[in-house]
């Protein structure tokens, strides 16, 4: 085979999609420091500084809170295949595509999956969920996403631990494209289970899924009749390694944990309630631009999730041609729809280092440039 003679040497792209988001120069900085071994006191004390920084972030004080190798797919498989044995019963809240998800990997798990159906872009209320508890006891677990990326429509929290609580489940999120965007307090909000990803609000490269679950979980993990049916995700043997007897399980990257150490300390420098007003206001700033050029939001105002936008296309314009030249004119990345909202509308990503008021401003002007042709 031929030797690629060149450099690799890709384009500047802003990076306004639904992930990866621009990540933070400090970042990649920190990911160009040498290599140690796993089981290096260093890379010990390194582990156990990610964990706080990342307890932080998450607002828990959980004990089984871990940076997951693998993007924010395999935190949500982390989820299910550690929490769900053969026959359990799930409860999806199923209003878009990233649910659509988590309904396939618990029944990969043998969970009996019952959906709760929302049109995509809908939001449950506890009442709703209640009443399919009720109706499916005993139900191990009511799984959501927080902020669902495919519709930018954002799942509110509050009253939906007790119900689910109430009846005897454990409350699994998605807080894929919320974590270090968006409020959100494990601890307060009574959440059992909940995943990330690096790659989006955090402002890292993709490849670690931030990870945590409470006592409640730990206790149901504990109680098992079944072994996981996940090798690599396998928490009870995970946790061995992210413990104090640091038992080898796999070889982390450590590349990907200098820099994402460095992007939680970022967050928590900045404080996560001046980023969550960040993100609102850069988002808001986004709406009224999007709307003095005629373009409308899919998701109602107080709904709407500020790391991921939804812009519907106006009749007659084109979604691809649209995108390609923000790409080939301008270097800028936004997303299509996909399913049912496929060239209904684009996805505008505002998230973690990406989220700037100057970042706004340029994408608005490049698509009024666009639309006015
Ligand atoms: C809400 C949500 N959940 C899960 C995922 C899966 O994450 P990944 O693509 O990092 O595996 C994504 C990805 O965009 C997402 O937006």
């Amino acid at each position: 085979m031929a030797l690629v003679k060149y450099d690799l040497n890709v384009p500047h792209r802003l990076l306004l999609g639904p992930g990866p988001s621009a990540v933070h120069p400090r970042v990649l900085r920190s990911m160009s420091t040498e290599l140690i071994g796993y089981l290096d006191p260093e890379w010990l004390s390194l582990m156990d500084e990610e964990q706080e920084l990342l307890r932080a972030v998450f607002q828990t004080k959980n004990e089984m809170t871990y940076p997951m190798s693998g993007t924010g797919g395999a935190g949500m498989e982390t989820a299910f295949s550690n929490f769900v044995e053969p026959g359990d019963t799930v409860v999806v809240g199923c209003n878009g595509f990233f649910s659509e998800r988590m309904c396939e990997m618990a029944k990969i798990y043998g969970a009996n999956v019952k959906r709760i159906e929302k049109p995509w872009g809908g939001i449950f209320t506890p009442a709703e969920i209640e009443e399919v508890l009720v109706e499916n006891k005993p139900v191990k677990i009511l799984a959501l996403v927080h902020a669902e990326t495919s519709t930018g429509a954002l799942q509110p929290l509050e009253g939906i631990a007790d119900v689910v609580h109430r009846n005897g489940a454990l409350f699994l999120i998605d807080c894929v494209t919320s974590l270090g965007g968006i409020p959100l307090n494990i601890d307060a909000s009574d959440i059992d289970v909940a995943y990330s990803a690096s790659q989006k609000c955090l402002g890292c490269p993709p490849g670690l899924s931030p990870f945590t679950a409470g006592d409640r979980a730990r206790e149901i993990l504990r109680k098992r009749k079944t072994r996981v049916a996940n090798w690599y995700l396998d928490l009870t043997l995970l946790e061995k390694y992210w413990n104090k007897e640091r038992v080898y399980h796999h070889t982390p990257s450590t590349t990907l944990h200098y820099g994402f150490r460095e992007g939680l300390r970022i967050v928590l420098e900045e404080g996560l309630e001046n980023r969550w007003s960040r993100h609102q206001a850069n988002a808001e700033y986004l709406w009224d631009k999007m709307e003095t050029l005629g373009l409308k939001l899919l998701v109602k105002r107080e709904n709407r999730v500020p790391s991921l936008n939804t812009v519907c296309i106006p009749d007659g314009v084109d979604d691809m041609a649209v995108r390609t030249s923000l790409r080939e004119t301008y270097n800028i990345e936004i997303a299509g729809g996909f399913g049912p909202l496929k060239g209904k509308i684009w996805r505008v990503g505002l998230m973690g280092f990406s989220s700037q008021r100057e970042n706004v401003t340029l994408f608005s002007e490049a698509m009024r440039e666009i639309l006015r042709k």
